[in-house]
């Protein structure tokens, strides 16, 4: 496994051979079984996977949360060289952003809802960050994970867009046990808070049942989760949302599809979770 930290060693790894390909998984490191999903699938899809390691400043909207963003590099490498992967790239942050630059990707009405309303900037320091993380790059597929829905559904139109030559691959959850969605939060929950967090998944299930009772209303899918959500003295609900899967506009009749998506606070640990229904 090779580690890059420059843009031209990147290059000269993944053009040493321009017929294989190449499948990129973008991480912000802290690597778990959810990351490693991802991985796996790359390498199952391609001739060589690389992962790139980069905690991307300017998607953070509070500087207290990208200070808290925990890091763990050396681990990562010895999980990912376990993988089998061919390259890991960790840019230093003047080489992701060097003195002077001025260019951004900004989306506009889908990056706007949901998490984008709720944190403001932060799909513009993802798209932004994605788009150089693709040029340089230039894979042949990119993985990320359906946990972070409003993630892939913006990157996935950013790429129709602006006509990037890549498929965008995008994996499932991977829960614990339990069901709660594997997160690199999670360890920042207290005893009492982890327990308490199961309610976003039995609220994403209940109202997953309704609908496939043929309770398909959008009003009425998102007071089943708010409810739930609400009953649990631990949690404060930030969003519940039945959305439209593509374009994320809220399902205001019934509908044939639906992602559910919500966001909980526990203390100042905030967790998000969703389900597709179609
Ligand atoms: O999902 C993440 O870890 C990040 O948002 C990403 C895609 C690596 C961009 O910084």
């Amino acid at each position: 496994m090779q580690i890059a930290t420059t843009i031209e060693d990147v290059r000269r790894v993944r053009w040493a051979d321009p017929a294989q390909t190449w499948g990129l998984v973008p991480t912000m490191g802290m690597l778990h079984e959810g990351h490693l999903s991802l991985v796996r699938r790359a390498r199952a899809d391609n001739d060589c996977v690389g992962v790139s390691i980069f905690v991307n400043p300017i998607q953070f909207d509070r500087r207290a949360d990208l200070d808290a963003y925990p890091r763990q590099l050396r681990r990562d490498c010895e999980l990912l060289q376990a993988e089998g992967v061919d390259l890991v790239w960790t840019p230093a942050e003047d080489e992701m952003y060097p003195p002077g630059f001025q260019t951004y990707v900004a989306l506009d009405a889908i990056s706007q809802v949901l998490e984008g309303a709720a944190r403001p900037g932060h799909f513009r320091g993802v798209t932004t960050v994605v788009a150089k993380l693709f040029n340089v790059f230039q894979p042949t597929r990119a993985y990320f994970g359906q946990k972070d829905a409003q993630q892939a559904a913006v990157i996935q139109q950013m790429v129709r867009d602006l006509a990037f030559n890549l498929d965008v691959v995008v994996c499932p959850i991977v829960r614990e046990p339990d069901g709660l969605a594997m997160s690199s939060r999670n360890v920042r929950l207290a005893p009492d808070e982890r327990a308490a967090a199961l309610v976003l998944y039995r609220a994403l299930t209940a109202a997953r049942d309704e609908w496939e009772q043929g309770k398909r209303d959008g009003d009425r899918l998102r007071a089943t989760m708010r409810a739930i959500v609400e009953s649990e003295p631990l949690a404060r609900l930030d969003y519940v949302s039945a959305a439209d899967p593509v374009t994320l506009a809220e399902i205001t009749g019934p509908a044939d599809r639906a992602l559910l998506s919500m966001a909980v606070f526990f203390g100042d640990v905030r967790l998000i979770d969703n389900m597709i229904l179609q």
